[in-house]
């Protein structure tokens, strides 16, 4: 096997269309820990996988996240649910990432908060697989199964933080995604039913019984889909708001328990 050396990689990146040939090259080789390694994920670049999951690891608030096949790659946009969720409650103790995926936003809302108890779950077992290894070293736990009836009984009336990166994706509008998601990504992370807040009405419906006075629901969605979030959130009782960034391309709708 000839060595690759950074040119090389960068030129057969470029050619199959990445980009973003030279970062993506600098961060094959330096995370390749054989030469054999290297060319591998360099062939499964160029034959269209994503990168993270080439790689094997993403990017999300700081952390390196572990992504396993078949397992929703963590955004870099919903780093600001995690933002606005540590502003909303900054003393969270109890903690929950409902709708996990990898466990990118438990993990990187344990990191932030000193010693929070952290539950995760999802009904995906590829995806509960995953974030039980991202959620290990925070002492947290990974839970399968559908929406709250994953989580321990125990968490009624206890959580502080409640994060659900839920599915949003319209079903009607999925076939429009991008290759990387459609083709690599389960439908159950993307497809949210026809207007694709199913499963976020199921989670505010509920939400204010896992919820402790003070804590905070958060989800994720466009900025369409808005309006009628923040109306299903005031519907389940909350006091809902929106907030925005420009920059990350985020809408969140969060709702507090008063
Ligand atoms: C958009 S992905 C978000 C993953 C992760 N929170 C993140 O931000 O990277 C949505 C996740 O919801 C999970 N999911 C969909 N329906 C669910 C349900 N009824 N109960 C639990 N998890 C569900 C999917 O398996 C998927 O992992």
């Amino acid at each position: 096997m000839p060595l690759l050396t950074t040119p090389s990689v960068v030129t057969a990146l470029r050619a199959a269309g990445c980009v973003f040939a030279e970062d993506e090259a600098e961060l094959i080789l330096t995370t390749a820990r054989t030469p054999d390694e290297a060319a591998t994920m360099v062939d499964r670049r160029v034959a269209g996988l994503p990168l993270e999951l080439v790689l094997g690891w993403a990017e999300f608030a700081g952390l390196r996240i572990t992504v396993e096949p078949g397992v929703f790659v963590p955004r870099r946009r919903t780093e600001f649910l995690v933002e606005r969720a540590l502003a909303a409650v900054p003393t969270a103790s109890v903690v929950v990432d409902l709708c996990c995926g990898s466990g990118a936003v438990g993990a990187a809302l344990a990191a932030s908060l000193d010693g929070a108890e952290l539950h995760a779950a999802d009904i995906d077992p590829a995806a509960v697989h995953c974030a039980r290894r991202n959620l290990a070293p925070h002492g947290g736990h990974a839970h399968g199964g559908d929406l709250f009836a994953a989580l321990p009984a125990h968490l009624r009336g206890r959580v502080d933080i409640l994060a659900a990166n839920v599915p949003y994706v319209p079903t009607g509008e999925v076939p429009f995604l991008p290759s990387e998601a459609r083709d690599h990504e389960p439908l159950v992370a993307l497809d949210g039913g026809t207007d694709g807040l199913d499963v976020l009405r199921r989670v505010a419906a509920e939400a204010p019984e896992w919820l402790a006075p003070g804590g905070c629901l958060l989800v994720e969605t466009s900025e369409r889909q808005a309006p009628t979030a923040l109306a299903t959130f005031r519907r389940s009782g909350l006091t809902a708001r929106t907030a925005v960034s420009a920059e990350m391309h985020a809408h969140v709708v969060l709702g507090t328990l008063t």
